[in-house]
């Protein structure tokens, strides 16, 4: 018996990246799979490749801006799995940051908000009833970011991030008498299309980890599947970096100290 027979798990903005590996590794532990993205095609393709491997996977076309096709994204899981266990809100959109703080426009402000908080909120909100009905078994993972801990660029991101930090210890507590946890994942830097193009940008990041190397998407994959599984029964309203050790370090000023 793999540790996900007989789930079903919702992932949203899983067209690509972190998504996508997190998909994969939850059918490869027996999961059913709603691959849900924003746009159709990548979703469709994501859910292929699953189905290609032996997985169980189907592909849905979810912009998680938009209330009602959240809610059709749930009810389709639903019907056609029959349950909903687990939500992993993960989509990810930003017009990137402005390097003045006051050439902030009200668009790209409220983007980062809507898409990975509201968003979220959207999801959650749509997905309780579903959960809480899955017999102990329901886990929301919230992918935050290590900006909401430090200053790392992106205020709007990074404000968003950090009221979903808030919005998943809260929701733990008032989620826990109805058997549903709820947890976050803080990624450091994650080698996806969301760098391209910044050049060599991740080469250069990666002297700021500890661990040497920036993260793979399937580090993050690791860490979701084990907060949303049964080995993490008694864990909810937690923030874990998956970071190599970025949050617990500061490399740029212990160099300077060396070179004194
Ligand atoms: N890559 C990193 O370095 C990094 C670091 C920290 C946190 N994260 C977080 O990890 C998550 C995934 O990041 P990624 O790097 O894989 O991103 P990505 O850009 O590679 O993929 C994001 C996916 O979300 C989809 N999407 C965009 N807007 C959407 C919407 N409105 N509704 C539904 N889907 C939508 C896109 O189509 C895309 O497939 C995000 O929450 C991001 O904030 C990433």
């Amino acid at each position: 018996m793999r540790r996900f027979d007989t789930y079903c798990v919702l992932i949203t903005g899983a067209g690509q990246g972190i998504g996508e590996a997190t998909a994969h590794r939850f059918a490869t532990e027996g999961a059913r799979v709603l691959v849900t993205d924003r746009d159709p095609s990548r979703a469709e393709r994501v859910a292929e490749a699953i189905r290609n491997e032996g997985g169980s996977a189907e592909p849905y076309g979810c912009d998680v801006a938009d209330p009602a096709a959240v809610v059709a994204a749930v009810e389709r899981a639903v019907d056609r799995f029959g349950t909903l266990d687990v939500l992993v809100n993960n989509a990810y959109a930003s017009t990137g940051d402005p390097v003045r703080f006051e050439e902030y426009d009200d668009d790209s402000w409220y983007l980062d908000f809507d898409i990975c908080l509201h968003g979220a909120y959207r999801c959650i909100r749509a997905a309780l009833p579903h959960l809480a009905a899955a017999g102990g078994r329901g886990a929301v993972v919230n992918i935050g970011s290590v900006n909401a801990e430090r200053f790392l660029g992106g205020h709007a991101y990074s404000a968003a991030k950090a009221g979903l930090a808030s919005l998943t210890r809260t929701l733990a507590v008032q989620c826990a008498p109805r058997g549903v946890r709820v947890n976050i994942v803080e990624p450091g830097t994650v080698r996806t299309n969301a760098w391209a193009g910044r050049g060599d940008a991740l080469e250069h990041l990666k002297d700021h980890y500890p661990l040497g190397r920036v993260g793979e998407p399937a580090d993050i994959a690791a860490a979701v599947v084990f907060l949303a599984s049964r080995d993490a029964a008694w864990i909810t309203g937690v923030t874990l970096p998956v970071d190599g050790g970025l949050l617990v370090s500061n490399l740029g000023m212990n160099r300077s100290l060396l070179e004194q």
